[in-house]
C-alpha cells in the first residue's frame, strides 16, 4: 500500500476534484477520482443497453469490460476497451444513472478493490469520492470531508457549465444537485458521510486555492509528526 493516502470525500460539487488535483499536483502524489469509476460501469452498462437495477449485470460489465483509470500529467483519464471516454462520462445521463451504480453493493465491493489496488502500486496517493475515508481507505493517514451549501455548489456547476458552453438554470441545477445528495446519503452501502476522524471543511466562502492551502497545512503538520 501507498506510503501516504489523503482522502477526500463530500458532496456533489463540492470542489473535491479540483482539490484532489492540485493537492496531488503540490505533494507530488497521484489522484484518483473514484466517481469517475461509478461514472464508467454507468456509461458502459448504458452502451450495453442492460436493465440499469440488475446488480448481477451490473458486476458482469465490470467483469467484461476493460476499464483503465490513469492520472498522467494531472489529468484522470478514463478508457473503456481502449476507447477514452474521459468526456462522455461527464453527460448529464451518466450523472443522473450513476446513482443504480453507486447502490450496488457487489459493484461497490468490485470498484473498492480496484482503488485498493491503484493505490497499493504508487508511493502517494490523494483519491477522492464518497466513501474513501469510511470504506476503502479507512485507515488512510489524513481524511478530509468537504462541504458546501447547495446554492454555491449549484453556482459553482452552473460556472463550470458555462466554461463548456452550457447554460444552465441554477434552480434546476440545485435542485439535481440536492437529488444526489439524498441518494448518496441514503443508501445502505457506502454512503456519503464524514469518516468518524476526518476533518471537516466547510468551503462555501473559500476559493479554490484557499481550500488547498488549507488541507496542504494539514498534511504538512501529519507529516511532521511522522518523521
Ligand atoms: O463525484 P462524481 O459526481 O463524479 O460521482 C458520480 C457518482 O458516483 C456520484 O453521484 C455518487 O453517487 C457515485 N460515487 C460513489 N462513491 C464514490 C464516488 C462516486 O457512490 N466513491
Amino acid at each position: 500500500m501507498a506510503d501516504l493516502i489523503i482522502t477526500i470525500d463530500g458532496p456533489a460539487a463540492s470542489g473535491k476534484s479540483t482539490t484532489a488535483r492540485l493537492l496531488a499536483r503540490k505533494l507530488d502524489a497521484s489522484f484518483l477520482d473514484t466517481g469517475a469509476m461509478y461514472r464508467a460501469v454507468t456509461l458502459a452498462a448504458m452502451q450495453a443497453g442492460i436493465d440499469l437495477n440488475d446488480e448481477q449485470k451490473l458486476l458482469d460489465i465490470t467483469q467484461k469490460f476493460d476499464f483503465q483509470f490513469s492520472d498522467r500529467a494531472g489529468k484522470m483519464t478514463v478508457r473503456i476497451d481502449d476507447a477514452d471516454v474521459t468526456e462522455q462520462i461527464r453527460s448529464l445521463e451518466v450523472t443522473a444513472n450513476a446513482r443504480f451504480i453507486a447502490a450496488a453493493p457487489k459493484v461497490r465491493e468490485e470498484l473498492v478493490k480496484m482503488q485498493r489496488h491503484f493505490a497499493a502500486v504508487r508511493r502517494k496517493i490523494v483519491t477522492e469520492g464518497r466513501d474513501q475515508g469510511t470504506v476503502a481507505f479507512g485507515d488512510a493517514d489524513i481524511k478530509f470531508y468537504l462541504t458546501a451549501d447547495s446554492f454555491e455548489r449549484a453556482r459553482r456547476r452552473q460556472a463550470e457549465l458555462l466554461t463548456k458552453g452550457i447554460d444552465g438554470d441554477l434552480e434546476q441545477i440545485q435542485e439535481a444537485i440536492e437529488k444526489r445528495d439524498k441518494s448518496d446519503e441514503s443508501r445502505a452501502v457506502g454512503p456519503l458521510k464524514p469518516a468518524e476522524d476526518a476533518i471537516v471543511i466547510d468551503t462555501t466562502n473559500l476559493s479554490i486555492e484557499q481550500v488547498v492551502e488549507k488541507l496542504a497545512g494539514y498534511v504538512e503538520e501529519k507529516c511532521s509528526k511522522k518523521t
